[in-house]
């Protein structure tokens, strides 16, 4: 198996490196891709030096089986052509292609299937706060149709990238060193802060991360379902938290829903408030599942319930989902 990693110097692109190694992934050759700004950079791989090329419209990808996109939309956009050619699957995490009918979104544990379909070799993964929620929501709606969706995120700096990361740890030691503080990398100061937009906002007064969530939920649950969305930055480093509430067809207790986070696919039910057991996104970066807790049944309707849930958006919200629709393509003997 021949793999790409095309922004491989990015926080994605560095968690691609970890996720496949810890997997055991079968790769036989791993090649790398970045702009000038990274090319010629090593990076070590299972003990082995591999070094950054430029992206470039050239043959590089002749061979390669499986290319795991990271470079923001406009790279991918100009690139797929180039990367798709031979062949090799593109599994792609930016926005670029979601919403397009013929480029399935996929998140594994709710719908393998549809990347089985994908008539210009592209694989969407969907937005991170929209692929940690469906885990979630995947286990109600097998007992009952879920009809409206209110959720508020709680998204970490790491979301916005690895520079994103660093400037706010700058921005902290700024202002506990009384010095000025650099804002480069979001609309404000974040350190002792809380920004309520993601994304630039769209005619209807949501944001652009908003109507993801909206949009982007319905295509992978096949559903009709209606979300209300209010994303928030929040000055934790990693793990997007996420309070959710639903209403469904008919009323689910609260037991029932604690039985089915428990058995549902990718999700670790964390859930004991006399033992103060709940999922918070400092103790869980780095995980793999998502993180159900403080479930509750909703007081101002029946047929609602409220729970919250943390996911470590690099991994599950980005390149462990990637790789996990890589090996269910693998599972099923369907790469070429
Ligand atoms: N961070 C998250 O939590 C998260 C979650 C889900 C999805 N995503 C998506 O994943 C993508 C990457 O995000 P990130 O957080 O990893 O960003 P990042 O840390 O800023 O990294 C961006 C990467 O893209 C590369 N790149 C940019 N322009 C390029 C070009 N013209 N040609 C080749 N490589 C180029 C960069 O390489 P150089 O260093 O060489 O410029 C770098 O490796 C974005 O589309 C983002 O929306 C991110």
């Amino acid at each position: 198996m021949k793999v790409a990693i095309v922004g491989a110097s990015g926080a994605v692109g560095q968690e691609f490196l970890r996720v496949l190694d810890e997997r055991n992934f079968p790769i036989d050759e791993l090649v790398l891709f970045g702009s000038s700004r990274s090319a010629g950079r090593k990076y070590t791989f299972r003990g082995k030096e591999i070094e950054v090329k430029l992206l470039q419209h050239n043959d590089d990808f002749k061979g390669v089986d499986i290319a795991f996109t990271s470079a923001g939309a406009g790279t991918s956009k100009e690139f797929a052509d180039t990367i798709t050619k031979y062949g090799a699957v593109m599994i792609d995490n930016s926005s670029a292609f979601r919403m397009d009918a013929d480029i399935p979104l996929v998140v594994p544990e709710v719908n393998a299937e549809d990347a089985l379909n994908r008539p210009r070799g592209i694989i969407a993964n969907p937005n991170c706060t929209t692929i940690q929620m469906v885990v979630a929501l995947k286990a109600i709606e097998n007992l009952t149709h879920i009809k409206r969706v209110h959720v508020s995120t709680y998204q970490a700096a790491s979301g916005a990238g690895a520079a994103a990361m660093d400037e706010l740890y700058e921005q902290y030691r700024q202002v506990l060193a009384g010095e000025p503080v650099t804002v480069e990398k979001f609309a404000y100061q974040l350190a002792f802060n809380l920004i309520p937009q993601i994304d630039v906002f769209t005619d209807n007064g949501y944001t652009k991360e908003e109507m993801k969530m909206y949009n982007e939920t319905r295509k992978i649950m096949h559903s009709d379902v209606k979300v209300s969305a209010t994303c928030v930055r929040v000055p934790a480093l990693r793990s997007h938290s996420e309070s959710i509430w639903i209403e469904t067809e008919r009323p689910v207790s609260v037991e029932e829903a604690r039985e089915a986070f428990a058995h549902g696919e990718g999700l670790v039910l964390m859930d004991n408030p006399e033992k103060k057991e709940y999922p918070m996104p400092l103790f869980l970066a780095g995980k793999d599942p998502v993180y159900v807790g403080r479930i509750r049944k909703d007081l101002a309707n029946e047929n609602g319930l409220t729970f919250w849930i943390v996911g470590d958006q690099i991994k599950k919200g980005a390149a462990l989902n990637a790789v996990q629709i890589a090996e269910y393509l693998i599972k099923v003997n369907n790469i070429r």
